[in-house]
């Protein structure tokens, strides 16, 4: 079936954009025109989503001109990022960097994350109010740690919070977001030669010593910094929003800690900020759902929708923090699945406890509908969150 155009706006700040909601109940599997006249296959189904990401015949190959996310800067001498690539080159490196971030090695970061959050809630307490807990703590938390991880000087996080929000806004015009690329990817090349001189503690220092080249590094570097902090304060700001919003919520979390885990589940789940995250490239003729996808076709694969699918999750509006959902698509699935979601989920879940536990008379200083959600870029969020206490 073919749908004339679709829209990755959300109208409601808790359902995905309304076009996604219309094509999962009306046509879950359908060839649809995106805004730029480009068509391609939209799956919304968590069944064919699943099926899809964990197809590596469904390339994310990025430098191909016709794979959905191609971008002027990718020429063929651009080297790629994780994201970008398709196996075995992407399980390689993949292999290499995935112990940095399991369960078990993250654990250490447990006592410095809980010290960051503290001194921004200190310094928040002490200021005046209300304060846009965006700048506060939000944004802040995520860029400090993946800083401190890779051995980026937070000094320099204007730099890069703004290189990265060029690179991911919808507004920006491929050549701003060519920049945004080539300006980040030169600060961590030259970031990358100081260690290569006086190696520090941190990723980056330890991936050279393990032999990785400072070439192959650059986009390594790259992809980490900009992954790893504006998605995760996107979370911060909008569970912060919600709880705040649906006050039984907050109570349930605040009366009960123990629930923090499966609140910060859920709401990952609830709002499955990537929006346009999933966009691969047909290699061969490849049949999902009954349907045949040709070679050469392009695909997008809804998580939001394949999030809120009944058949899954049973009654999938409701916000259920007792769900205990670890099925959902949120970080993805596949060869491709989120390397930073331990990070996010321990980021996510020392903040929240401690919002809570520190601030008990927090509230929103505007009006729930009133908030500036951030409705048209790549990832679902906050662009500001006035709070007082
Ligand atoms: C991949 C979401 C936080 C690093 C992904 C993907 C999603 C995602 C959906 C898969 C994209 C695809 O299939 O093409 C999120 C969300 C986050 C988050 C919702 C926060 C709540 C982080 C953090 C880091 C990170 C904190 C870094 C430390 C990465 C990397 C990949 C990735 C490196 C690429 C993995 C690969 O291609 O093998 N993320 N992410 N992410 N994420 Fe995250």
């Amino acid at each position: 079936m073919t749908s004339p155009t679709i829209s990755f706006t959300r109208t409601d700040p808790y359902r995905p954009p309304a076009d996604h909601v219309r094509l999962q109940a009306e046509a879950p599997i359908s060839r649809v025109q995106r805004p730029d006249g480009r068509r391609l296959w939209v799956l919304t189904r968590h069944e064919d989503v699943r099926a899809m990401l964990m197809d590596t015949r469904f390339s994310s190959d990025r430098r191909d001109p016709r794979h959905p996310a191609h971008m002027a800067h990718m020429g063929p001498d651009y080297k790629p990022g994780l994201i970008e690539m398709d196996p075995p080159d992407h399980t390689a490196l993949r292999r290499s960097l995935i112990g940095e971030f399991t369960v078990s090695r993250l654990g250490a970061w447990r006592p410095r994350i809980q010290e960051m959050v503290d001194e921004s809630i200190d310094a928040l307490l002490a200021g005046p109010a209300p304060v846009d807990l965006v700048e506060a703590l939000s944004l802040p938390i995520p860029s400090m740690v993946i800083s401190e991880l890779l051995g980026v000087p937070y000094a320099d996080h204007d730099f890069f919070q703004e290189n990265s929000a060029n690179f991911s806004r919808i507004d920006t015009t491929p050549e701003q977001k060519g920049a945004a690329v080539a300006n980040l990817r030169g600060y961590i090349a030259d970031l990358v030669q100081q260690k290569v001189k006086q190696p520090g503690d941190d990723l980056l220092s330890r991936q050279l010593a393990a032999g990785v080249s400072p070439e192959d590094l650059g986009p390594i570097g790259f992809l980490l910094l900009i992954a790893g902090h504006e998605t995760t304060a996107n979370m911060i700001s909008l569970s912060i929003a919600t709880l705040l919003d649906k006050r039984e919520k907050l109570e349930a979390v605040r009366d009960d800690p123990a629930i923090t885990v499966g609140a910060v589940e859920e709401l990952l789940r609830y709002f499955t900020i990537a929006e346009v995250g999933h966009q691969r490239l047909a290699l061969a003729d490849i049949e999902i759902g009954g349907v045949l996808i040709k070679e050469g076709e392009t695909v997008f694969g809804l998580a939001n929708t394949a999030n809120r699918d009944a058949s899954v999750f049973p009654e999938p509006d409701e916000l259920d923090f007792t769900r205990l959902a670890r099925n959902h698509l949120a970080f993805g699935f596949g060869p491709h699945q989120c390397l930073g979601q331990n990070l996010a989920r321990l980021e996510l879940e020392v903040v929240l406890a401690t919002v809570l536990r520190r601030i008990p008379t927090l509230r929103l200083a505007v009006p729930f509908d009133e908030i500036p959600f951030k409705e048209n870029g790549p990832n679902y969020g906050v662009n500001e969150l006035k709070v007082a206490w």
